[in-house]
């Protein structure tokens, strides 16, 4: 089999996949007035068009898969969209990216079709912070619906917060906490810049190097990185069940170890989170007629793959916010 590789000798068995554009949260890093669809915007992919499109990724080595919006849980046919990458030959990790809101009432429709992997927004444990920055007032119902998963030993279930300078940077006693006893892990991110985030940024950037330190003091070590390990670097402590992993996309070296690529709701390959290229994979994606050609231009299209993201030169590509290709 060949499986994709660029030319500075990354591997991509990881696909993050977008099944919709549309998200119904405001989070005011991404989507601080809800979103808007843009006229004339395409129909998100249909369910046999994500099949051949995971069929084609399947035989150049795709291994996980990671279902991503705007909100995924926001398409109805979700389960069905489940179901058919569960019975792709070669996909080992079936995980989504969700902000919670469908959790409770949906999980076992989920879990039932296939799902073994799920990660959660949770960017903050105090309701009024969560209401603040998500734009809804839904932690309690988010936080039920997590610990049912876990009730139910669904095996890996992940939170994600983003750092916020002065919404959320106060709240590592609680998460402490929470972490006690629940085997999961929180993925603390550093915002990164999009198109349309610019000032915001600059008011609630922050590294987050003082975290890091503070949990160093407080017995947190740092887990040696695994072979297949993405992007997180990975906190244990003896005393607690839960685990703190750090995203920090400005660090040195954060690109080298890229193993992911990215198609949009519409059908665009994305090579990068902040890439230029957005290439049309539709048009191939219409007939069952043949992986080779759709593989083929998967395996030549990687070559245009740069080495790294302009975000330290303040170029944020086509990505004017996550929702637009899915994190
Ligand atoms: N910077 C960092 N993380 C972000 N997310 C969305 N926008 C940004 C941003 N600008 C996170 C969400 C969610 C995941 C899909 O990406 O909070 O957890
Ligand atoms: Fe929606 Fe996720 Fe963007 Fe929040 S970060 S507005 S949940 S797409």
């Amino acid at each position: 089999m060949t499986e994709l590789v660029d030319r500075f000798g990354r591997r991509f068995p990881y696909l993050r996949l977008s099944v919709i554009e549309a998200c119904n949260f405001s989070c005011s890093y991404c989507l601080p007035n809800g979103y808007v669809a843009a006229p004339g915007a395409p129909a998100p992919l249909r369910v046999d068009e994500i099949e051949r499109l995971l069929r084609a990724f399947s035989g150049v080595g795709l291994r996980k898969l990671r279902l991503t919006g705007g909100e995924p849980t926001l398409r109805r046919d979700l389960p069905e969209i489940i179901a058919a990458a569960a019975a792709i030959a070669g996909i080992q990790t079936l995980a989504m990216t969700t902000n919670g809101c469908l959790l409770r009432k949906r999980w076992a429709s989920w879990r039932q079709a296939g799902l073994n992997a799920l990660n959660v927004s949770v960017d903050a444990l105090n309701r009024q912070r969560f209401a603040a920055i998500t734009g809804h007032d839904r932690l309690h119902d988010i936080l039920a619906g997590i610990d049912d998963a876990l009730a139910d030993g669904f095996p890996t279930l992940k939170l994600n917060a983003v750092l916020l300078r002065g919404l959320n940077d106060e709240q590592l006693p609680q998460w402490l906490d929470y972490l006690r006893e629940r085997p999961l892990a929180v993925r603390f991110i550093e915002l990164m810049r999009t198109g349309t985030n610019g000032e915001y940024f600059q008011r609630h950037h922050l590294r987050a190097q003082g975290l890091e330190e503070a949990l160093s003091a407080q017995g947190w070590r740092l887990r040696e990185r695994g072979p297949n390990a993405g992007p997180a670097r990975e906190y244990a402590h003896p005393d607690y069940r839960g685990r703190i992993g750090i995203i920090a996309p400005y660090s040195k070296d954060f690109c080298a170890g890229c193993n992911r690529l990215r198609v949009t709701a519409r059908g665009d390959l994305r090579l990068c989170l902040f890439g230029n290229l957005g290439i049309p994979l539709r048009p191939l994606l219409q007939a069952d007629s043949d992986p080779d050609v759709l593989q083929a231009h998967l395996l030549s299209q990687l070559g245009l793959k740069a080495a790294g993201h302009g975000l330290h030169a303040g170029l944020t590509g086509l990505t004017p916010h996550l929702a637009s290709i899915g994190g």
